[in-house]
């Protein structure tokens, strides 16, 4: 598979540096192990996250300096109030500085003690956030996603037939909403079908559950639509997404992923009393609802990176870049899950290292060796974010699978710096079984990923 062209030019550049192994090592050892503790100059290549690491184009700077900075009413609020409207068309919405900020704000006005939030795949902070008001979220994707090697081309599906049992057994009363991820990021960054969220809209609706999308990458996810799902070829992905939307009662948004920003997210909805309870709850946590924790400039870099985040030249790039690094490490013999996902490609860590079990995290092994090997730094999805304890048993609930995301920032690295990449990947696998697991030394009661500190084994 060739690399695509990337379809901008560069106009301002950051320097990277390499620093040595010893310093490598230094780091890492100050770090604790882990690759949150390490500092920005110290990584070579960073594909941690694909989140708020966008380089924005020169659109969105130019926008950023006609940012009304009017605490209230400002017009930059405007601007992206009509972009909103036009893409997600839902009836009221208020800015937040990041999603978790607006995962935070609905589960503490719906979620209560013992109750369920049920979608294919939760990521990290909603799950925390649902956690935190004492509910209890549920993931109910399909049985493929779970297969590393299975090439679905919907790998998010939500399992209609386990969610409507879902529903039976808990009852509706215990369901104060229902969301649904696009695309799956806990899951490998798979898509939603479109005919699969009409399902989901039309289950949730038919036992009058609220669904709410987490969007963080929709255009990609309507992109995946229209080159995967008959029926949808000849659509825009703009008209797709609109679709997408249309059958939900409102989002949750960070848009530092398809909305080409460093900062900045946002909470939608039709319920118009429950946007007055979110307004309020806005005022005391974020800010006055035309800014919501935003400066006016960075309202304006959101209300222009979402239309770029749709373009569709941009969009098959982006693809074609994630399937070209996950093709390399494909011919290299290096497991990943199949198909790519749209923003990173995620390592089955479990498979690469046997001799490594759960409790010693495969995942947090390769994480340290990316570091090591090559001052790439990328982050664990398997045990150390998600394994957790059951209350009732008390026993260790293991993930299905253990990985590690390569997520690619957008419109950021180019070939030679995945070529790299697969380079380093290259010097692991000729010393496999060399790399160790680890135990957790300090881990905190939530997230613990984030700030976990670890002895190696
Ligand atoms: C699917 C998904 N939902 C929610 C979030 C949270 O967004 P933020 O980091 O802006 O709080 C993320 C971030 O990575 C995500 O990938």
């Amino acid at each position: 598979m060739i690399h695509p062209p990337e379809p901008f030019r560069i106009k301002t550049i950051e320097p990277i540096k390499l620093i040595d192994r010893d310093k490598r090592k230094t780091a890492l050892n100050n770090a604790g192990y882990n690759v949150f503790n390490i500092r920005s100059e110290d990584i070579f290549i960073d594909l941690m996250t694909d989140s708020g690491t966008s380089a924005m184009s020169h659109n969105q700077w130019s926008a950023i300096m006609k940012g009304d900075e009017a605490y209230a009413g400002a017009r930059s609020f405007y601007r992206l109030a009509e972009t909103m409207e036009q893409i997600f068309g839902f009836k009221y919405f208020v800015p937040t500085h990041q999603g978790r900020a607006a995962e935070n704000i609905l589960s503490s006005l719906l979620v209560r003690e013992g109750q369920y939030i049920p979608s294919n795949m939760h990521f990290d902070t909603t799950d925390a956030n649902i956690r935190a008001q004492g509910g209890l979220p549920i993931n109910l994707v399909i049985k493929e996603a779970f297969e590393p090697t299975n090439h679905h081309p919907f790998k998010g599906n939500i399992d209609i037939e386990a969610l409507r049992s879902f529903i039976n057994n808990v009852g509706v009363e215990n369901i104060p909403f229902g969301m649904i991820t696009i695309t799956n990021n806990a899951g490998g960054g798979q898509p939603v079908s479109l005919e699969n969220l009409k399902l989901v809209s039309a289950t949730y609706h038919e036992y009058k559950i609220p669904f709410f999308i987490d969007a963080c990458r929709y255009a990609e996810n309507a992109y995946f639509i229209k080159l995967r799902e008959a029926g949808s070829e000849t659509k825009s992905v703009h008209e797709i997404s609109k679709e997408v939307f249309a059958l939900a009662d409102g989002a949750t948004m960070s848009a530092k992923k398809d909305g080409m920003v460093n900062i900045g997210g946002f909470l939608a909805m039709n319920d118009e009393e429950l946007f007055l309870k979110v307004k309020n709850m806005l005022i005391l946590r974020e800010g006055f609802p035309t800014y919501g924790g935003l400066a006016g400039r960075d309202l304006d870099a959101i209300a222009v990176g979402l239309w770029e985040g749709l373009d569709e030249d941009y969009l098959d790039y982006r693809l074609k870049q994630t399937a070209y690094l996950s093709s390399k490490l494909v011919a290299l013999g290096i497991p990943v899950i199949a198909p790519p996902g749209g923003h990173a490609v995620y390592v089955d860590a479990g498979t690469l290292f046997p001799h490594i079990p759960q409790n010693e995290f495969p995942g947090q092994a390769l994480s340290v060796a990316l570091y090591l090997e090559g001052g790439i730094r990328a982050i664990e999805i398997g045990s150390v974010m998600f394994a957790h304890l059951d209350e009732k048993t008390g026993e260790v609930i293991y993930p299905e699978l253990e990985m590690v995301r390569l997520a690619i920032p957008r419109r950021v690295y180019t070939q030679s710096h995945l070529d790299y990449v697969v380079d380093v990947f290259s010097k692991i696998k000729s010393k496999l079984e060399t790399i160790r697991g680890f135990k957790i030394t300090y881990e905190p009661e939530l997230l613990r990923h984030f700030s976990a500190q670890f002895e190696l084994l």
